[in-house]
């Protein structure tokens, strides 16, 4: 199989390229890997270093946007993962031009050009943030789409475009929703990386309002091992929810973090809550656990004292991004 990898220089998209190259449980064995990046802010080489040599990756600089290079691209490929995207919600508070740009208009590019070669298998890597806020229970995959950032919405946007041709001409889509994911090489500007990096440089935590917004956090190479199963075992035109139980407010989290760091609350300074904050996400995974035989494996407590110790250790790749 011959895979394309749209975003594979970013946090997620370089997880799933390292696991299809190097990892023995990789249940994807592909011939062939092509990364389609950008390089954007959020693409770095470095995240692909530990696959850089090997002969079945190929890196492709070029934005999913630009119709000819993603006819070329697309070309030759079995299948594609489909994860560029614009995807920090506070930026596209700032301005969503560049998030319906990428995020909905590339996903149309990328689907035209899935379907002139006949290409198999598109599976679009989505996020539980579509729903929007919940304040009990899960979202099943068939709640209605009710975004409330710009970034939520142009994925909510993509996800029905995608869905729109599977329906209309019998693309082989499937898509994926994550919850919020962490582990190594994500960018320092999300919340994790953020916290951890200004613990390691004696700063201060900017926590947004109350500190009570609940999220659940699922492991990086847990949510590749969800894409790669539902790419291999997944139904066409189906949704499958990639989430996890690990619920912690903002402030249990950053009360974790402190502790991998014995530092205190004096740390942590308030700020004004992010405009329009969902309060609970929350993905029901009953369907995605009886059909892929997906659920997560990565212990929370270990995949963050983990994630700790990688940016300790990985100051030479997390250091220019925060000076960029
Ligand atoms: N990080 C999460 O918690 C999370 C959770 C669920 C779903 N997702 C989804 O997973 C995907 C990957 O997320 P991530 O956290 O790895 O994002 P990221 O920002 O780390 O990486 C995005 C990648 O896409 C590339 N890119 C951006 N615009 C592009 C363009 N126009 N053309 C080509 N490449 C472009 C960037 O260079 C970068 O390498 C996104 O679609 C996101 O919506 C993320």
């Amino acid at each position: 199989m011959r895979i394309l990898v749209t975003g594979g220089a970013g946090f997620i998209g370089s997880a799933l390229v390292r696991r299809l190259l190097h990892s023995t449980d990789s249940v994807l064995r592909p011939e062939r890997v092509t990364v389609l990046d950008s390089f954007t802010y959020a693409g770095t080489e470095g995240s692909l270093g530990p696959v850089r040599d090997d002969p079945r990756l190929r890196v492709v600089r070029g934005d999913v946007r630009d119709v000819e290079l993603v006819d070329a691209a697309v070309a030759g490929h079995d299948a594609i993962v489909h994860l560029a995207a614009e995807s920090h919600v506070d930026r596209s508070i700032a301005s969503a031009a560049p998030f319906v740009s990428t995020n909905v208009g590339g996903t149309g590019v990328l689907l035209d050009a899935a379907l002139r070669h006949r290409t198999g298998r598109f599976l679009h890597v989505s996020t539980d943030e579509v729903y929007g806020s919940i304040a009990q229970g899960s979202w099943p995959p068939s709640a209605p789409l009710d975004p409330s950032s710009p970034y939520s919405a142009s994925k909510a946007a993509a996800d029905l475009l995608a869905l729109a041709y599977h329906r209309t001409h019998g693309l082989d889509v499937v898509i994926t929703r994550g919850a919020n994911t962490y582990g190594p090489y994500q960018h320092p500007e999300k919340l994790i990386p953020r916290f951890v990096t200004n613990l390691i440089d004696g700063h201060t935590l900017p926590l947004y309002g109350d500190g009570g917004d609940i999220r659940n956090w699922l492991h990086v190479d847990d949510h590749c091992q969800g894409i790669a199963l539902a790419h291999r075992d997944g139904r066409a035109g189906a949704i499958y929810h990639l989430g996890s139980d690990t619920a912690r407010t903002n402030r249990e989290l950053t009360g974790s973090l402190l502790a991998e760091f014995d530092a205190g609350w004096d740390r942590v300074t308030p700020v004004t809550d992010r405009k329009g904050h969902d309060r609970r996400y929350a993905l029901d995974t009953t369907e995605t656990q009886r059909e892929l035989g997906w659920k997560p494996t990565v212990d929370f407590e270990q995949g963050l004292a983990a994630t700790v110790d990688w940016y300790r250790e990985n100051r030479a790749w997390w250091e220019p991004l925060i000076k960029a």
